[in-house]
């Protein structure tokens, strides 16, 4: 069950790798059962220049340009592709057919953001994400997943959107009561477990559940020292992948306990780093309500038939 609904499995993919219709329908198919349509905006947004994805090695102090490696973990990898968006004629459309192509017993959920215009002030900013938001579920999507792992664009010094509190409560407020269907908020991570008990407890009069963890956001280096990504803005990039495992569990663990403490009652679908089908049934046997994969999506689209096959081996 997920948000009230039945499902064939827990197994889905994260915000990113389904990019349109055809994308949720082959992933469907595959058996990934909770299906994220890659977020999308009230305006058309190109992706930053190629490359805009870097296998690397995530070190101490930044991550670096590596080889592919395969380590039987998985891949880890930089991304910086600058939440590019289809024009909204185009994915309104488009997420349509992607609800009419999902099968029984799955779910298709809309990952949106809003976008900040120069001069904009936060009422704007507000209104545009609950504008996408009201379009996706016009749509037919059957859940809206509200990025707030992005940068606060009203702060001099970089924080996220979900570590300014009031301003992510305003956004899924007007979310929530814009939209019929769950809402959910997706947030980084936090630097300590008081932050993190006492932003999902604000949040959570607004939001049906949490998505975490987006992302390890850092700097990226090439193996000579210099930004891996060319451009303005693009000194930092979304780490994601295998090694990305031991932080990103510990924040879904910090968030199971705080539900199990009884603070509130909201759905946890655990990302990051899930790169192998054990680490998929650790964070749902720890008590996640769903395990999102991404970078495993991309390089292993065969991850749901063994989580399948291992989870019908155990019951015969
Ligand atoms: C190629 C790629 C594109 C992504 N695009 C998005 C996106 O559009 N919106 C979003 O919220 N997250 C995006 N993500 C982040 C994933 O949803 C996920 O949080 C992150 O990759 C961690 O999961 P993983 O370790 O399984 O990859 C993207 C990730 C990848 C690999």
């Amino acid at each position: 069950m997920l948000l009230g609904r039945p499902l064939n499995s827990s197994l889905g993919v994260a915000a990113g790798p389904l990019l349109n219709s055809k994308w949720v329908e082959a992933y469907a198919r595959l058996g990934f059962d909770v299906l994220t349509y890659a977020t999308v905006r009230s305006t058309f947004q190109p992706a930053y220049a190629l490359p805009n994805i870097r296998h690397v090695d995530n070190r101490e102090q930044a991550a670096v340009v590596s080889r592919p490696t395969s380590n039987g973990d998985g891949a880890t990898i930089a991304v910086s592709l600058g939440e590019p968006s289809m024009e909204p004629d185009v994915w309104r459309k488009d997420l349509r057919r992607a609800r009419e192509r999902i099968g029984r017993g799955q779910i298709l959920i809309a990952s949106v953001i809003g976008t900040p215009h120069l001069g904009g002030d936060a009422d704007a900013l507000i209104a545009d994400y609950a504008q996408v938001a009201g379009w996706a579920a016009e749509a037919g999507a059957e859940a809206i997943e509200v990025h707030l792992a992005t940068p606060d664009p009203f702060v001099e010094q970089p924080q996220m959107i979900y570590e300014n509190v009031p301003l992510a409560a305003r956004i899924l407020h007007r979310t929530r009561t814009t939209v019929g269907v769950p809402v959910l908020a997706r947030v980084g991570p936090f630097k300590t477990p008081r932050l993190l008990h006492e932003t999902a407890t604000r949040l959570a009069p607004w939001a049906h559940g949490y998505v975490l963890v987006h992302s390890i956001y850092r700097r990226v280096f090439d193996d000579k020292g210099a930004p891996a990504f060319e451009g303005a803005g693009r000194e930092r990039a979304d780490v994601v992948g295998a090694q990305t495992f031991t932080v990103a569990s510990r924040q879904i663990a910090e968030m199971l306990a705080w539900r199990k403490a009884g603070a509130w009652d909201r759905a946890i679908l655990a990302v990051g780093g899930i790169s192998t089908v054990e680490r998929a049934r650790d964070v749902l046997r720890e008590g996640a309500d769903a395990a999102l994969v991404a970078t495993a999506a991309l390089f292993d689209p065969l991850f749901a038939a063994r989580f399948r096959q291992i989870r019908t081996a155990e019951v015969a």
